[in-house]
């Protein structure tokens, strides 16, 4: 037999058997038996330069175009026997991929909360700047260049002598220059002071001030508009304590205690026995800060308070940690729907 017919017969052998082939792995092991290493194709292949010139040209031929064709029906039998690709089947009992849904953030569904309620006694909001001058976070304010309140509230400065704010009280230094009596304004917004961080003190916080300026306002103008607020906000029939104290921008100046709302005055962990709990700062605007903003303070008076957000916050819903309203974890944050 010439080696033209043992390639004839290779070739109709191993399509017959391709062609019954059924299944990938046997015709893996097709491929080794005639095109593998030691393959019947392969090995004539070798031994093609044991022929003469003359025979090695057509039995060469033959046996790459038997290669080929093997190759070919090995293709197209893979392609018969693969598995069928899975098709996309849509299945509505399936449970579906669940959502989070986001909530508002605790901080800002109290400052929310607390617009709401001054709203609902006709003041509007403004909103200020983050960034300050020097001039409207403490000299419109009655801070001196050199007056030791201003050690009160160290802060941090960016280029050109500006500062972050260290309250919002600047808003109202800004809105009693750019407006004219009446003026009933809520100024809420983030603060910033260069302090340890703690549980207790953060170097970004907020603040609600707000403010009040016409004829003839009292400060049982100011314990109205507060009693208001701290019924709405801590519940009803809560004592107010108004206790001496000193602003810059207020005179008189008071910081409000209320009456402890989980034991109702009789002393506990959260009030430290007291029965109360410091809730703000407030005054009468001091006459010097109306009549740098150009009012006249014979005419007008008015009253001022600035509330501590992450404050009222802690004591309201217990939390003993001001850095958790920071570090953005949603086992904290989920709490609070
Ligand atoms: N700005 C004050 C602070 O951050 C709080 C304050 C006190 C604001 C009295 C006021 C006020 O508007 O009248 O400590």
């Amino acid at each position: 037999m010439s080696l033209l017919d043992d390639v004839a017969q290779i070739k109709e052998e191993a399509l017959q058997q391709i062609g019954q082939a059924d299944s990938l792995a046997s015709l893996d092991a097709l491929r080794v038996r005639y095109l593998g290493r030691k393959g019947s194709v392969t090995s004539i292949l070798k031994g093609l330069k044991d022929l003469t010139l003359e025979e090695r040209k057509a039995a060469g031929a033959a046996a790459n175009q038997c290669r080929i064709v093997i190759e070919q029906q090995l293709g197209e039998a893979q392609q018969r026997l693969a598995p069928p690709k899975r098709q996309a089947i849509f299945d509505p009992t399936l449970p579906g991929t669940p959502q989070r849904i986001g909530v508002v953030h605790i901080l800002n569904q109290v400052i929310h909360e607390m617009c709401h309620t001054f709203y609902g006694m006709g003041f509007e909001a403004a909103y200020g700047q983050d960034v300050e001058t020097d001039y409207y976070n403490f000299e419109a304010l009655n801070f001196e260049p050199d007056h030791p309140a201003r050690d009160t509230m160290d802060t941090f400065f960016v280029e050109g002598g500006r500062l972050l704010r260290t309250h919002t009280t600047p808003v109202q230094a800004r809105e009693l220059e750019k407006r004219k009596p009446p003026m009933k304004i809520i100024m809420p917004g983030r603060c910033f002071r260069h302090e340890a961080i703690s549980s207790r003190a953060h170097v970004s916080f907020h603040q609600v001030d707000g403010f009040l300026v016409d004829e003839g306002v009292t400060m049982g103008d100011l314990k109205g508009a507060l009693v208001a607020f701290c019924r709405a906000f801590f519940g009803e029939g809560l004592k107010l304590q108004f206790r001496p104290s000193y602003f810059p921008f207020t005179e008189p100046s008071a910081e409000v205690d209320i009456q402890c709302f989980l034991c109702r005055g009789k002393g506990c962990q959260l009030c430290k026995y007291t029965g109360w709990l410091e809730i703000l700062g407030c005054g009468m605007i001091d006459p010097a800060v109306l009549e740098k903003a150009g009012h006249d303070p014979e005419k007008y008076t008015g009253y001022a308070f600035g509330i501590g957000v992450e404050r009222i916050a802690m004591l309201k819903y217990k939390i003993n940690d001001i850095r958790l309203f920071f570090n953005n974890d949603i086992r904290f944050l989920r709490q609070f729907v």
